[in-house]
C-alpha cells in the first residue's frame, strides 16, 4: 500500500453573456479532458446540488431584490462548493463549472447595481481560498448574443432583460478579465463554431 497523498484537481469554470455559446463547448471539453484519464465532474450553478437547483428556479424566475438574488446565489454555492466542488477536488477530479462567482459579479454587481465589497464579503465567507485555477470567458458583442439566445424555451428573467442590462454584462466581465489576469482567457466567441472549440481547446491543454 502507498501512502501517496491524491493530487487535487483543478476547478474551472466558464462565463460569459446568455447566448455567448459558452454551454455548446462542454461536451468537447469534457471529451478533451477525459482523453487525459482524468475524472471530470460537471456541473453549473445556480445549481449543482438538489438544494441548488431548487434555488436555481426561483433565481431565474422569481422576481426579489437584488441583494437576496445575490444571498440566494452564495446560499446555492455554500452548497455546492460543500457537497460537490470539495471533496471532487480533494479526490484530484477536474471540475468543470458552467459559471460561479464571476457571473455574481457580472450579474448582481455589474448590471444590477450591488455593492461589489458585500459580494467580496461573501465570497470571503462561502469560498475562503477557493478560486477557479482556469476561466473561459466567452466574450460575444450584446447584439449577437440577443441573436443566439434560445428559441426553443421561454427565457429566463435575466434572459428578458435589454440590451442595456447586456452591456453592463459584458463591460463588468471584462472588467473581471483584466483585474484577474492569471486565470482569465477571454475567448472571442463572435466566429465560427469549429473556430472556437480550436481555441478552446489549446486553453484547456494547458491546465
Ligand atoms: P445560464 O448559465 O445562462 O444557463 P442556461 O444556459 O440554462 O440559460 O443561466 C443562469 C443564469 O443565472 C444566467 O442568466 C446568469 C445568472 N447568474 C447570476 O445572475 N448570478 C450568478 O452568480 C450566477 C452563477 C448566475
Amino acid at each position: 500500500m502507498t501512502n501517496k497523498k491524491t493530487k487535487r484537481g483543478k476547478f474551472i469554470t466558464l462565463e460569459g453573456l446568455d447566448g455567448a455559446g459558452k454551454s455548446t463547448h462542454i461536451p468537447s471539453i469534457i471529451a478533451l479532458l477525459k482523453t487525459r484519464g482524468l475524472e471530470i465532474v460537471s456541473t453549473r450553478e445556480p445549481g449543482g446540488t438538489r438544494l441548488g437547483e431548487q434555488l436555481r428556479a426561483l433565481l431565474l424566475h422569481d422576481a426579489m431584490h437584488p441583494e437576496t438574488e445575490t444571498l440566494l446565489m452564495f446560499a446555492a454555492r455554500r452548497e455546492h462548493i460543500a457537497n460537490v466542488i470539495e471533496p471532487a477536488l480533494k479526490r484530484g477530479a477536474y471540475v468543470l463549472s458552467d459559471r460561479f462567482t464571476d457571473a455574481t459579479y457580472a450579474y448582481q454587481c455589474g448590471a444590477k447595481g450591488v455593492a461589489s465589497n458585500k459580494v467580496k464579503q461573501l465570497e470571503k465567507w462561502v469560498q475562503g481560498d477557493l478560486q477557479p485555477d482556469m476561466t473561459l470567458l466567452f466574450d460575444v458583442p450584446v447584439e449577437i448574443s440577443r441573436k443566439r439566445l434560445s428559441t426553443d424555451r421561454e427565457p429566463d428573467k435575466f434572459e428578458r432583460e435589454g440590451a442595456k442590462f447586456f452591456e453592463k454584462l459584458r463591460q463588468a466581465y471584462l472588467t473581471r478579465a483584466k483585474e484577474n489576469p492569471a486565470r482569465f482567457h477571454v475567448i472571442d466567441a463572435n466566429q465560427a463554431l469549429d473556430k472556437v472549440k480550436v481555441i478552446v481547446d489549446k486553453i484547456i491543454s494547458t491546465i
